[in-house]
């Protein structure tokens, strides 16, 4: 499927890697239109004419800190595709294991920028064009630890509860059909994972293909349905879209 103004797509950040990575890479398993948002290594902020077919995937690299750069590139994909039917705020970073306190200013102010500005920038840029299109919504990608406190997370938790408050108001916020809902993923094996336990991973992470095989069979049934009001304000586990999966 390729992609056109008003056609549905979903646009993912943090696609470098992981979890990102594996999504886009499933979405383009099922020919499903995906803007991808990954950072490059050389910080070079490249902009990709749009794909022709038959790839529908549009990368665009820059740094997600880098509002200006954003601005420019947002401006690019609202003018070709108009709004997503479904933004996937996934980019995140993971500094410290341990007490706030000791945490480097530095990664306190890259965790709260990256993990809960950029969502917050986001919503900010998309929600109107989504609110013009009448379609779109919102999928925070959350964490336990942004649930429910929890010692020596240091600003990665502070962050995903801010995430979390987020969603909450912009669900109270948005008129139908439009929507938000947070999602935790649970454990996944991923470079985030192996910097939050270096030595015993007290779970069974999922591979990242696992995780995403899930998720974006329920991404783009929400995208195809329009069934993501229904879910506005919730928050949502992968293993419970799994166990729902299982009982149709
Ligand atoms: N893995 C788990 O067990 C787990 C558990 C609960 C929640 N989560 C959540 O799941 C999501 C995915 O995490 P993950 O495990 O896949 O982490 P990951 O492997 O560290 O991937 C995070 C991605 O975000 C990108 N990113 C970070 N800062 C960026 C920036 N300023 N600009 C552009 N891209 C940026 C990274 O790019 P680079 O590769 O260039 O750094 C990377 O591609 C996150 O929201 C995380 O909090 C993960």
């Amino acid at each position: 499927m390729i992609c056109g103004p008003g056609e549905p797509y979903v646009l993912v950040t943090g696609c470098g890697s992981g979890l990102g990575h594996a999504l886009v890479r499933a979405l383009e398993g099922l020919s499903f239109p995906v803007a991808a948002f990954s950072r490059d290594d050389n910080s070079l902020t490249t902009l990709f004419p749009p794909p022709s077919p038959p790839a529908s995937t549009w990368h665009f690299f820059a740094d997600l800190g880098n509002f200006e750069r954003m601005d420019s590139l947002l401006d690019t994909l609202l003018a070709a595709w108009g709004p997503p039917s479904l933004m996937v705020h996934n980019a995140s970073v993971l500094h410290h294991r341990g007490p706030l306190w000791e945490e480097e200013t530095r990664h306190v102010t890259e965790t709260l920028r990256t993990n809960l500005e950029v969502p917050a920038f986001f919503v900010s840029r998309l929600v109107p064009a989504m609110i013009r299109a009448k379609r779109g919504g919102h999928v925070f990608i959350s964490s336990t630890v942004g649930r429910e406190p929890r010692a020596n997370w240091g600003s990665y938790a502070i962050s995903k509860a801010g995430v979390e408050s987020l969603s909450a108001n912009l669900a109270l916020e948005l008129p139908p059909p439009l929507f938000s809902f947070t999602l935790n993923p649970g454990p996944v094996a991923t470079k985030m994972r192996r910097k939050a336990y270096p030595v015993t991973d007290p779970a069974v992470p999922r591979t990242p293909d696992s995780a995403a095989a899930v998720l974006t069979r329920f991404f783009v049934k929400l995208c195809t349905h329009d069934a993501g009001r229904a879910l506005n304000g919730c928050k949502l586990n992968l293993n419970q879209l799994e166990e729902e999966e299982e009982d149709v």
